[in-house]
């Protein structure tokens, strides 16, 4: 049910240094959304051809309105646009795109939803969401955001790299200091803590489902341009890579190499 919309910038406030929180007034991409789904967010400028893929913080379906959280990665950026719209003024996106997370899985379990750096913000929508006994495990460099919202949708632990709040280090030193044992995991955030979390899952047996970041071109599944590895090995003993963006950006842990 994906469509390509205009929608209106209702809000956009900045969160924490180079941080921003925008809500957009959607016709019909929040009635189909779901938590772990992204947005392609198209810049004016005709030199940036390429949307922006951007997670969905929040679903307001009532409303009709999505939230993004999103990092301005530099000077000219395309986010660094996104960052300047003002309330009134319009965005191109398309959407939903991408499967979100399964919610069956977790449903009345203790799960841990682990978030990192730019993957903490669709962790939001999914604490909303998820019917369970929820620990909810960010970490951040330094600077949090959206801890007061996490607060309202089950126990939050936090973790810092520079050790200014909660565990000093990252997410899986937060986990081992506090002695949680989920038993089902959810977790976005950059590669390398992805893939302590996904060894983490194995080791312990339980399912774990990850969102993986990868560059995109097209976010529909035409181009290939995100494709991540997997390991299965068809008849042929050809190697099955799967797309980022229609396959994916959640995977169970089992099915891709990170
Ligand atoms: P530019 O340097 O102008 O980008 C140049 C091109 O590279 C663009 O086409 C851009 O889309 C692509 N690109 C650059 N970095 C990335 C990246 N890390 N991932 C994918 N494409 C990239 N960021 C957030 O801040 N908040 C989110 O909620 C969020 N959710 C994401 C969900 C998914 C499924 C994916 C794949 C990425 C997500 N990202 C998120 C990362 C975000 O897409 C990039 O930071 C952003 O595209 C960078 O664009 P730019 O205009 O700042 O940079
Ligand atoms: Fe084109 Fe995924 S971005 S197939």
């Amino acid at each position: 049910c994906k469509r390509k919309e205009k929608a209106a910038v209702v809000s956009q406030e900045q969160i924490a240094e180079n941080i921003y929180s925008m809500w957009i007034q959607t016709e019909e991409i929040s009635d189909f959304a779901v938590p772990g789904q992204f947005i392609s967010m198209y810049t004016e400028d005709q030199s940036k051809l390429l949307p922006r893929p951007i997670s969905l913080c929040e679903i307001d379906r009532e409303k009709k309105r999505l939230r993004v959280v999103y990092r301005v990665t530099g000077k000219g950026t395309g986010t660094e646009q996104f960052s300047r719209l003002r309330p009134g003024e319009s965005i191109q996106i398309l959407g939903p795109l991408g499967n979100g997370f399964p919610m069956e899985p977790g449903t009345g379990k203790k799960v841990c939803l682990i978030g990192g750096g730019i993957g903490v913000p669709p962790m939001l929508e999914l604490s909303k969401q998820l019917y369970a006994e929820k620990q909810l495990v960010m970490g951040y460099r330094d600077e949090l955001f959206l801890t007061e919202e996490f607060e309202k949708n089950g126990t939050l632990y936090i973790a810092t790299e520079d050790g200014s709040a909660g565990t000093p280090g990252n997410v899986m030193d937060a986990i081992a200091q506090k002695g949680l044992s989920p038993e089902v995991i959810y977790a976005c955030g950059p590669a390398p803590m992805l893939r302590a979390v996904k060894s983490y899952a194995e080791e312990k047996h339980i399912p774990c489902y990850v969102s993986m970041e990868e560059r995109m071109a097209c976010g529909v599944g035409a181009c290939l341009a995100c494709v991540c590895r997997t390991p299965e090995i068809d008849a042929h003993s050809q190697v099955h890579n799967k797309r980022v963006c229609k396959d994916g950006p959640v995977f169970l842990s089992t099915e891709v190499e990170i």
